[in-house]
């Protein structure tokens, strides 16, 4: 199968990652990018789109003209006021794709604990996700529940709490109880994450680094 891939949130910690992940594995792209952080991207196969998510209009220019085969979407935001950049985007993504010719694959990083996920944390992730981090959980939350609303094929990956740094190699998937491990790199999320879309898989994954 022919891929024609976009990522929104392509210059940020993880998406850099996954393009890099996308090159290493000879796959097209394109990237939907804030003009002021073009400068971040070194390369793409495919053309730049720039724009912010949070603008439906900006959003649909994305896919005007051209259909994809896949929608990585790893958006985020340090501002934990939440200006709901992972809900809103998504759904502008969703939108836009609603008279889509060809019905791409969704593939969306989320975080553990979100949903039914809530339970596989333990108690200091709770807290964490409770005090530090809630208006994120929240935002995880809404943008989930688009995606499962969706009528496209969608894979929402759960991580633990990412870390920079080379590959700690093996990532375990697992939807129930504790995961053994808190934190997981985001090198191996990207891959984890190309790996899934090659294989077209749907659903959610929880996932942290295999110990
Ligand atoms: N940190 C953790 O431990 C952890 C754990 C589990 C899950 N997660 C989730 O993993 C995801 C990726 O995290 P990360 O640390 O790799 O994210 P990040 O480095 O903060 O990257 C966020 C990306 O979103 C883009 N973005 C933000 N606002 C935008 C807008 N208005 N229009 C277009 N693009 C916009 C950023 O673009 P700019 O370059 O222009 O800013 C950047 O490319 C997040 O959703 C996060 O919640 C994080």
């Amino acid at each position: 199968m022919n891929r024609n891939i976009i990522v929104f949130g392509a210059t940020g910690k993880t998406g850099q990652l996954i393009c890099k992940e996308l090159e290493r594995n000879e796959l097209t792209y394109s990237v939907f990018v804030r003009e002021q952080s073009i400068s971040k991207m070194s390369s793409s196969s495919g053309k730049t789109v720039s724009g912010n998510v949070l603008n439906a209009d900006d959003v649909k220019l994305a896919f005007d003209g051209e259909s994809f085969s896949d929608v990585i979407i790893a958006l985020g935001s340090k501002d934990l006021k939440g200006a709901g950049i992972r809900s809103v985007g998504t759904k502008n993504i969703l939108d836009a794709l609603n008279n889509a010719k060809i019905k791409p694959h969704i593939h969306a990083i989320s975080a553990l604990g979100v949903g039914e996920s809530w339970s596989q944390l333990n108690w200091f992730g709770k807290l964490i996700s409770n005090l530090l981090i809630k208006s994120t959980m929240n935002d995880h939350n809404k943008q989930e529940g688009y995606l499962k609303k969706s009528a496209l094929p969608c894979h929402i990956i759960r991580p633990v709490g990412l870390k920079d740094g080379d590959s700690k190699g093996e990532v375990l998937v697992q939807n129930e109880g504790p995961l053994p491990s808190n934190a997981i790199q985001r090198v191996d999320v990207a891959r984890f994450l190309v790996k899934s879309l090659l294989e077209n898989k749907t659903g959610v994954s929880g996932i942290c680094q295999k110990k």
